[in-house]
């Protein structure tokens, strides 16, 4: 049987970076995604199968096919206020299908998994920077789901010899332009796309909240490149083959970035500057979140590469205006 590793939500942004990772590293990659919040994107360094992770057919399918080295587990609803109004179908996707993931996988003896959990395990810090033994009190049912995986991957490891790796990430930015690969979620939340489409399409930039007692008043996250970040699922895979113990890891930069601050970035590399309408604060918004990464320095040896703001910012732009000039293409075409 040929060896691969599986990737649930692989079409999705930072699974197919990922995916590019460990294809690079040498790995046969299948990727399982229902596409329900991705587009179709060309992977053409792996298999792709079009479906469900609750689709036990199809898993046995897929494990009776290949070895199984692991599975990497990015599938998951993640739009947080969507999981305030929604909490059923959060649940029903991101814990319930991922029981029913981890049950074909024993029934294969697939006993390696790295999951995608969130900074959001956390809920209002205590303290900055985060390490991981920061309490752990979620907010929305989107960080619930996470703690509730966390929680399944801890009991499943101790009754069934279960390797997991649990990769807690702060704010995944930054762009791969030159394979084609970029952010883009919908409904789209995240700081450094709807900047560049702000900005880019002249429209007005919204600041929630620029009382907080930060140097600029406005809130501090922890960006990292999904380049940086998809190298450390591939350190992660890599533990888990050498060691069988099981990791909850955070991973951030270190570096917290203000609103402000990735909006100057953002302005200097579109040349162009931002109509901004500062907001009220959001509810359950935290000031500062920002990573303690003394972990994964010391497990994995790892430095992101290519988390400094400018390069960021600067790729996902590369890839906003490769999309765009895409789009118009097809437009003229049509
Ligand atoms: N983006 C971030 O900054 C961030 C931060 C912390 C944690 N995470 C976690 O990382 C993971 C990936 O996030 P992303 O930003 O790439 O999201 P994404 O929405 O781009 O990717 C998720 C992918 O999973 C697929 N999917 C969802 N449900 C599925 C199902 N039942 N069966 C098959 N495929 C399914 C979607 O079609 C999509 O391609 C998620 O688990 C998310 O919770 C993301």
């Amino acid at each position: 049987m040929k060896k691969a590793v599986l990737v649930t939500g692989g079409a999705g942004y930072i699974g197919s970076h990922t995916t590019l990772a460990l294809a690079i590293e040498g790995y046969h990659v299948v990727i399982l995604d229902d596409f329900s919040q991705s587009q179709t994107v060309d992977l053409p360094w792996a298999e792709v199968m079009h479906g469900d992770i609750a689709d036990v057919v199809l898993l046995n399918i897929i494990f009776k096919r290949y070895e199984i080295q692991a599975v990497f587990h990015f599938a998951a609803f993640i739009e947080v206020g969507e999981s305030v109004k929604r909490p059923r179908s959060f649940y029903d996707n991101n814990v319930s299908k991922t029981a029913t993931l981890l049950a074909v996988m024993l029934d294969h003896d697939v006993r390696r998994i790295i999951f995608s959990s969130s900074c959001a395990v956390y809920g209002a810090p205590q303290y900055v920077p985060m390490d991981e033994f920061h309490p752990t009190a979620p907010v929305s049912p989107y960080g619930r789901t996470k703690l509730a995986v966390e929680f399944m991957l801890q009991d499943y490891a101790r009754a069934y010899g279960l390797g997991y790796a649990s990769l807690r990430y702060f704010n995944a930015s930054g762009a791969q332009w030159e394979h084609g690969l970029g952010e883009q979620h919908t409904p789209e939340t995240h700081l450094i796309p709807l900047l560049l489409d702000a900005i880019t399409q002249g429209r007005e930039v919204y600041i929630f909240g620029d009382d907080y007692a930060t140097l600029d008043g406005t809130c501090v996250r922890d960006y990292v490149h999904v380049r940086d970040l998809a190298q450390a699922h591939v350190l992660a895979f890599k533990q888990l083959l050498n060691k069988s113990e099981s990791l909850v890891i955070n991973v951030g930069t270190g570096v917290g970035h203000s609103v402000r601050e990735v909006l100057a970035v953002t302005e200097h590399v579109c040349r162009r500057a931002a109509k901004v309408q500062v907001m009220p604060r959001r509810l359950g918004d935290a000031p500062v979140l920002v990573s303690n990464t003394q972990r994964m320095q010391e497990i994995f040896c790892w430095q992101p590469e290519h988390s400094d703001l400018m390069t960021i910012v600067t790729s996902a732009y590369a890839w906003h205006q490769q999309r765009r000039q895409e789009r118009q293409a097809l437009h003229v075409t049509l």
